[in-house]
């Protein structure tokens, strides 16, 4: 392509050496768009006759085919996706085809063809996760007045509504979507017209290509188009996150099911065996979805780390920013593929889940409570408790063992009116402040979830309808 002001030919090595059709050769239809769109504004500044934007935009229609059904094998001499394409259209439609890159580098090219092939792949994660939202409320209303032990610093701490679980993590995951559409507004903009760095002789319609693509507008500096790849690392910082906290649910799922928990039942259909122990049941799935966070955090900080001290405007070294990206996007399509059907159908085994909270020091809180409500200051009451805690413990008795008389002269200032509460079941209904575990509370949670996740299917197929109109003209 650029043989005029060479005399040399590139060595064999440079040739593989700078290379990317390994990894976007598969941005071929997104490329095509992005060309057709091109020729279309071309037309109509009058660069193009009608006849030419016409043979252009089946040209590409047919190498679209051909390349879908394995005919077009590309060629490392052409470098990359963009130029594979080109070459071959001016194969099939001689001088016609040698117009098409007219007014454009491969710097906005290559911009606008990841720009609209992230697009589509963030669009099908969005759908992804509103599965595993939908998954989490379903599981939150079946389990709103399933108690569970709550457990800071992974000890019995207080019971808790089971659904106040689950929609803990329906927070946490509905966060990751804010994330996500972040990333999507903020890719949202063309890149095509900025040229290779700085715009163009020619009247190119900015405007015009752009909301042929489904944009809302074009990008505003051209020397920052060519050189940016913000929205990849806030995809990755969506990717990142949202890796994180899965491997937070699966390490729950992996405690919470061994034998020594063992009060979250995982299905056999989600867990596999051991080749040597006949015995074994082993949560492998969610070990390996706890093992891939760390990719996704590698993804993040490699292009960050590529893009570090890049000089202003499009350096090489931006190409780059593929390899991460399809593994990150395929790791994130993994996970969500296998999480909700494995949320579908855990199950609990409601005696064990409150196992070792008989004794009641899981309520220790709400005696100390109880003596607020009698005009006992915290502390004292916090003391109190701990007193008659240390004193259970001595005579090897819990909580709920101790006689009226014990309790009255153990802790004479408690009232009659404590009794009643003494349950876990009451405990975790009394607690009733805003965000608190009561089922109540978790039932407006639950209603909240779901106008949330209504709203975000809506602006998920928002966003479907005008990126997928135009290719429709
Ligand atoms: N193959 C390149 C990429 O994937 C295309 C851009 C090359 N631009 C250039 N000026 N050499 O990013």
């Amino acid at each position: 392509m650029w043989k005029g002001r060479f005399t040399e030919s590139t060595a064999a090595v440079v040739r593989d050496f700078t290379q990317s059709l390994d990894l976007d050769w598969v941005l071929a239809p997104w490329d095509i768009a992005g060309s057709i769109a091109h020729a279309r504004m071309l037309g109509t500044i009058g660069i193009l006759t009608p006849s030419e934007v016409g043979k252009i935009e089946d040209g590409l229609q047919r190498i679209r085919t051909e390349i879908s059904e394995g005919i077009l094998v590309p060629t490392l001499e052409l470098e990359d996706v963009h130029m594979n394409i080109e070459s071959r259209l001016i194969e099939l439609l001689g001088p016609a085809g040698a117009k098409l890159h007219t007014g454009r580098s491969r710097n906005d090219q290559v911009a606008t063809t990841m720009r609209l092939f992230l697009r589509d792949r963030l669009l099908g994660i969005a759908e992804g996760m509103e599965r595993l939202l939908d998954g989490l409320l379903r599981l939150a209303e079946k389990h709103r007045r399933t108690t569970i032990a709550g457990y800071t610093h992974l000890q019995q701490a207080q019971p808790i509504s089971m659904g106040h679980y689950w929609m803990a993590h329906f927070t946490v995951f509905s966060r990751d979507v804010s994330r996500l559409f972040f990333a999507l507004d903020s890719l949202n903009e063309c890149p095509l017209g900025a040229g290779a760095l700085a715009g163009s002789t020619l009247p190119l319609d900015r405007f015009f290509t752009s909301s042929l693509l489904g944009f809302p507008e074009p990008t505003c500096n051209s020397l920052d188009t060519v050189s940016q790849r913000d929205y990849m690392v806030d995809y990755h910082s969506f990717a990142a996150l949202f890796a994180v906290h899965c491997s937070r649910l699966a390490e729950d799922f992996v405690i919470y099911s061994s034998r020594e928990f063992g009060w979250l039942l995982l299905p056999d259909a989600f867990c596999t065996g051991s080749s040597m122990m006949p015995q074994k049941k082993n949560p492998d799935v969610l070990e390996l979805i706890r093992g891939k966070a760390g990719q996704t955090i590698g993804h993040l900080l490699d292009l960050l780390i590529t893009l570090k001290a890049l000089p202003m405007t499009y350096d090489r070294d931006l190409q780059e920013d593929k390899r991460g990206l399809h593994a990150s996007l395929d790791t994130v399509d993994q996970i969500l593929a296998v999480l909700p059907p494995l949320l579908s159908t855990v199950d609990v085994d409601t005696k064990r889940a409150v196992e070792g909270m008989e004794d009641g020091f899981a309520l220790a809180t709400d005696v100390a409570e109880h003596l607020v409500s009698k005009g006992v200051p915290f502390r004292d009451a916090h003391s109190m408790t701990g007193r008659l805690v240390k004193e259970c413990l001595a005579r090897g008795k819990g909580l709920f063992e101790l006689s009226r008389e014990e309790w009255k002269d153990l802790l004479p200032e408690a009232g009659e009116d404590l009794f009643p509460m003494l349950s876990l079941e009451m405990a975790v209904e009394r607690r009733r402040t805003y965000g608190g575990t009561s089922p109540e509370r978790v039932s407006e949670q639950i209603a909240r979830g779901e106008a949330l996740l209504r709203g975000l299917q809506e602006r998920r197929s928002g966003y479907r309808r005008t990126v997928d109109a135009p290719s429709r003209r």
